[in-house]
């Protein structure tokens, strides 16, 4: 059955779980999700960004994400939008029958700018309202996402924020923190702290310099009843890395979020968690197989099999890793 993030995170941050929020993007991705989720008995986040809703349309997206919750009808699925940019696209998610939006106005509309704290607070104790007129959750997101290495800020698309960003812009301030969930009554809140969209997040096996996991426990201590999201934490294993290269891909080395850090931060009330680079990989890296061990193979069952079983393994482990399983 469809339920709120917010009925799903209460229940999270009772037992003392974290939930996985997938990106998906069609039906191969949606099936990968359910399927981990059956077989570990878990509850699930799915969650479509705007690039998604574009992709494969609104009326399909609707469609699937009803097919899914009739076929695996004992499972728990809140439905969200990712990084909505401004009213129209959150209030239209909702019409078409998401449970949850983000409406992340850590950026401007134009989701490259970083916003100021007031456009921040007004644009999203708006949406909040509307939305909870009509029983749907918000996430907002307080702190621009971005590289302590380079002091790169980021913009919803993965493409840089103009100029360099201080570690105070892209680190969440735990007093504004306070003050924004009292006035925007969000249900769920992301937080900045070294984290970034993508593969291409650390140089290296990050540390405390570069992946500041003290903010997230300062903020905690602080709203000790607020439910924390962090953004950027697809942990980009090395396995994934080395199966799309060995299979022709050309990835340089890279380093993600490692899950031990995940599991501290649910330690410390992180209750969503937003993985869509690793299900990329796991896919890709199961399609490049097929295709270059199997040149003359031209049926897409024979790869999109492959690539939907590859992240039904990559969400079941990140079901057993955060505690989500067995909490269906
Ligand atoms: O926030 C970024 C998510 O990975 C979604 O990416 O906007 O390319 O669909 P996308
Ligand atoms: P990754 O790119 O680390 O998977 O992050 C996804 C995300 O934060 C979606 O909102
Ligand atoms: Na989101
Ligand atoms: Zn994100």
């Amino acid at each position: 059955a469809l339920i709120t993030l917010r009925q799903l995170l209460d229940h999270a941050a009772e037992y003392g779980y974290g939930v996985p929020a997938f990106n998906i993007n069609n039906m191969e991705q949606g099936l990968a999700v359910l399927e981990a989720a059956d077989e570990v008995d878990a509850p699930v986040i799915l969650q479509a960004s705007r690039g998604a809703r574009t992709y494969a349309n609104d009326i399909m997206l609707a469609r699937m994400v009803e097919a899914l919750a009739e076929i695996y009808t004992h499972i728990p699925i809140c439905m969200h939008q990712d990084h909505g940019n401004d009213e129209a696209t959150c209030l239209t998610a909702i019409q078409h029958g998401f449970t949850s939006v983000m409406m992340d106005g850590s950026l401007e509309a134009d989701a490259k700018t970083p916003a100021s704290y007031d456009y921040n607070e007004a644009i999203t104790a708006r949406v909040t309202a509307m939305a909870h007129w009509v029983g749907a959750s918000v996430e907002g997101e307080l702190g621009v996402l971005g590289s302590l290495e380079t002091g790169q800020g980021e913009a919803e698309d993965g493409h840089g924020a103009e100029g360099v960003l201080s570690h105070d812009q892209l680190l969440t301030d735990p007093d504004q923190a306070v003050a924004f969930v009292k006035a925007t009554k969000v249900d769920a809140l992301a937080i900045a702290m070294g984290t970034s969209h993508g593969a291409y997040k650390f140089t290296r096996k990050p540390d405390g310099a570069i992946l500041a996991m003290n903010v997230i426990e300062e903020i905690h201590r602080r709203l000790p009843t607020v439910h924390l999201v962090m953004h950027g934490s697809s942990s980009v294993p090395q396995e994934l890395q080395d199966v799309i290269n060995e299979f022709g891909g050309e990835m340089p080395q890279t380093w993600g979020v490692p899950v031990e850090e995940i599991i501290r931060g649910i330690k410390s009330g992180v209750r969503k968690v937003n993985i869509d680079t690793d299900c990329r990989m796991a896919m890709t890296g199961a399609i490049r197989k097929v295709l270059v061990s199997n040149p003359a193979e031209f049926d897409p069952r024979k790869y999109l099999k492959p690539a939907k079983d590859a992240m039904r393994k990559l969400c079941r482990e990140r079901f057993e890793q955060f505690g989500t399983a067995g909490n269906a």
